[in-house]
């Protein structure tokens, strides 16, 4: 395959969807310690909210974002959706940290389960959503060259395989003091991976080689099942991969498993384009292979495209600015509501529909 023209520099945000905004407001803002950098409503359906958490004022690759859909059912997870969503953490000791302050804030967690790339908890969210929380390291030049990733079908080692694991002291392991806050030290550091789930992994990996222009830089097998094929991309130059770009999938051949949309569930993915002009690039370049793309859909903190992955996933393009400062001061960024201005004259409307947040 030919080298792509294009490539992303990883994720710029991931959007899920809540049944209940001032809990998730508590769970992610209280309990995980990320900042909410945007409290404004879904442009397409302005009564409901649509609450944007991320770190440094809201910096691609970190960003989460919520609608808020009180009555939605709750959504699965199936071929052409997303699995989980995992969160950085700096060190198993971090980690650790995490578990603990999750077990007693009465959240379960399971794990730690060395992934070989890197250490993993698993937990959920109040509304389902499977979260992980993932050791930065040690990385994916363990079992291959770092500037070969991806040549290979590697082969877990059993240890690391259901049957294999001491599940005893897994389970056992914790920090022994609890964690009432979060410290600098344990801070999330933005999207690690997403997992998601296809039922075609080859025309996955020929899909975002040539669409994102993503490498392939492993192939493996589910750690929980190794019946089933993992495959990661990234952004990757040949020699480092880089951070908050990692797209995992589980290869489900043949499944009509499909993942149904609601709550708990991940909406969509965005990607990031540098600027407009490299927007407008990708734009041409997926309608070139033939991909029905929207037009530019302006978001005031950055403008999008949308299109589908071949297997269903609802994918986006975002542009890095301008960022979430354009219409509140730095250093009080979430703190109001945010209408774009074409909602302001429906403001006391709007206000009045919204549960209020706090
Ligand atoms: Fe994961
Ligand atoms: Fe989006």
């Amino acid at each position: 395959m030919p080298a792509p023209a294009l490539s992303t520099p990883g994720f710029h945000h991931i959007t899920m969807v809540s049944t209940d905004a001032p809990r998730t407001l508590a769970f992610y803002g209280e309990l995980l310690g990320l900042d909410l950098v945007k409290r404004t409503v879904n442009f397409d359906d302005p009564n409901a909210w649509h609450l944007y958490f991320g770190h440094d004022g809201g910096r691609p690759g970190t960003i989460l974002t919520f609608f808020e859909w009180p009555h939605a059912r709750r959504g699965r997870w199936g071929v052409g959706g997303i699995h989980h969503l995992a969160l950085g953490t700096a060190t198993r000791e971090t980690q650790l940290k995490w578990k603990r302050r999750l077990t007693d804030a009465g959240v379960p967690v399971s794990g730690p389960l060395d992934r070989g790339y890197f250490t993993s908890i698993y937990f959920a969210d109040p509304d389902g959503q499977i979260l992980e929380i993932a050791t930065r390291g040690p990385g994916y030049a363990i079992d291959e060259p770092a500037d070969a990733l991806g040549r290979e079908l590697v082969v877990p080692p059993v240890g690391r395989l259901p049957g294999g694991r001491d599940e005893a002291a897994i389970a056992a392991a914790t920090c022994p003091e609890p964690v009432p806050a979060v410290t600098e030290d344990m801070r999330l550091e933005g999207i690690h991976h997403i997992t998601g789930i296809t039922d075609d992994i080859d025309r996955a990996d020929a899909f975002y080689q040539e669409a994102l222009g993503l490498a392939l830089v492993k192939k493996t097998y589910n750690q929980d099942d190794a019946r089933i094929l993992h495959w990661f991309w990234a952004s990757y130059d040949g020699a480092t991969v880089g951070s908050h770009s990692a797209l995992t999938l589980f290869g489900w051949p043949g499944s009509n498993h499909r993942a149904g949309p609601g709550a708990g569930q991940m909406h969509h993915i965005a990607f990031r384009a540098r600027d407009d002009e490299e927007q407008a690039a990708w734009r041409d370049h997926l309608l070139g292979m033939g991909v029905d793309v929207s037009p530019v859909t302006e978001r005031d903190y950055f403008r999008s495209i949308y299109f589908r992955a071949p297997d269903g996933l609802l994918l986006e393009i975002a542009t890095d600015g301008p960022g979430f400062g354009v219409d509140e001061p730095a250093e009080s960024l979430g703190s109001a509501l945010k209408l774009p201005s074409w909602l302001e004259a429906r403001r006391s409307e709007i206000e009045g529909s919204l549960v209020p947040l706090s």
